[in-house]
């Protein structure tokens, strides 16, 4: 019987598994602010944080370059596979962490709030490539849309250390 890992294990083999430089773009520290992302987001809807925080640092760590590189959010979720006989999901929660990694790179929203959450995390932190920050319209969560929240990720996609915005309501 396989030992059950901890979020901190999973982590841990991603980090092992990414090839690229770990300062880069990609990297664990994109990943730690997609998961703070992730978890605000969770905290303010129905998201499950754990599958968020399974999908923060699992989804980019098979990239095989800082570009496009077509086909690594399937490589991630043919990576979780390898973890998933040690991870506590259900088979609907695995299924949802598979599909947020495979499609996390084509521009989809989610009307699922989880599914939604993650792909809201990872484009909150688009600041640290496009200054302009994300374009709300390809947001899947009202609370990734409000402005206090896109203001705070912003913020910290850019390097400032920021606390997240008390309280959100509809904007
Ligand atoms: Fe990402």
């Amino acid at each position: 019987m396989p030992q059950t890992k901890t979020i901190r294990d999973v982590k841990r083999l991603a980090r092992q598994h990414y090839a690229l430089d770990s300062e880069g773009i990609h990297g664990p520290s994109h990943w730690e602010r997609v998961c703070e992302n992730g978890l605000y987001l969770a905290r303010h809807s129905e998201a499950d944080s754990t599958i968020v925080q399974l999908f923060s640092c699992l989804h980019d760590c098979c990239r095989e370059n800082e570009q496009d590189d077509p086909g690594h959010g399937e490589r991630a979720a043919v990576f979780s596979e390898t973890l998933r006989d040690q991870l506590l999901l259900s088979d609907e929660d695995f299924a949802k962490l598979r599909y947020a990694c495979t499609w996390h790179t084509d521009g989809r929203t989610s009307d699922d709030p989880t599914i939604g959450a993650c792909w809201d995390a990872d484009r909150l932190d688009l600041g640290r490539v496009f200054p302009a920050g994300p374009d709300p319209r390809y947001f899947s969560t009202p609370v990734a849309r409000h402005p206090e929240v896109m203001r705070w990720a912003l913020a910290c996609s850019r390097g400032e250390d920021r606390l997240p915005p008390a309280y959100v309501k509809d904007a």
